[in-house]
């Protein structure tokens, strides 16, 4: 049997991302987001218009997206009601955030400089991807009433650094996905991926097969 359902929220579960941004002051802010979906060496994330990293990334079209793991989910939450906006705007007062300047240090993860973009990446995460802004494009434009307050900005990933620990044996350019536990978020909810469930047909595509342009102009050093 299946009910007819008016959720309120749709997050299926994805993983989350924590985008390094820079402040107008050179600073940097950090924020957690789930929104996203990567096509070869693109991601297309959703983001509030009214996020502070929203607001840096337009400004300076770059931003380096650090993947937790597992692990690092202390250092998520603890951004959970976090915004680099001050004055915090009205609709998350509602929610409960709060102002806060440093968000390393909140986290308490460690600012590494990236080598392509200015916005540091988080050490601690073992996925670090350095992006360019290319497109924009907004949500529910139809709709006078959500008109202006979700976009979504398509990345373009110019560098990524993976910790030797999620890379298969002698494969430098492999994530080995028995070694990589992402963190996912559903419905507000934290969890990691459980086992290997089935072997895959599409597996049998060997990766290289989907390179694209974008991966071949990325310098190596
Ligand atoms: C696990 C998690 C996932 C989130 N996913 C999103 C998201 O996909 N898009 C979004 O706009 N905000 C998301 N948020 C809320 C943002 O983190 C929040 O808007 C925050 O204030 C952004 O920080 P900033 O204003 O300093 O940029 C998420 C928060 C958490 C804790």
């Amino acid at each position: 049997m299946h009910q007819i359902s008016h959720p309120s929220i749709l997050y299926f579960g994805t993983p989350v991302v924590l985008l390094s941004t820079v402040n107008a002051d050179g600073t940097y802010n950090l924020a957690p987001i789930s929104s996203v979906f990567w096509l070869g060496w693109r991601c297309m994330i959703g983001i509030s218009a009214f996020s502070k990293t929203t607001e840096n990334l337009l400004r300076t079209g770059e931003c380096v997206l650090n993947l937790p793991s597992v692990d690092e989910v202390g250092a998520v939450n603890r951004l959970a009601l976090t915004t680099g906006s001050n004055p915090v705007p009205a609709g998350k007062q509602q929610k409960g955030y709060r102002f806060e300047p440093n968000k390393f240090a909140t986290a308490g993860l460690t600012p590494l400089p990236s080598d392509i973009v200015r916005p540091a990446r988080a050490r601690e995460c073992p996925v670090h991807m350095e992006a360019q802004l290319v497109s924009t494009h907004p949500l529910s434009d139809e709709d006078p009433q959500q008109r202006g307050r979700i976009i979504t900005l398509e990345l373009k990933i110019v560098r990524i650094h993976l910790d030797d620990r999620i890379l298969m044996e002698g494969k430098p350019d492999h994530i080995d996905p028995d070694k990589w536990r992402p963190l996912i978020m559903s419905f507000q909810q934290f969890y990691g991926l459980g086992e290997q469930i089935h072997t895959s047909t599409l597996a049998r595509i060997p990766e290289e097969l989907y390179q694209t342009p974008d991966r071949d102009r990325a310098t190596r050093a």
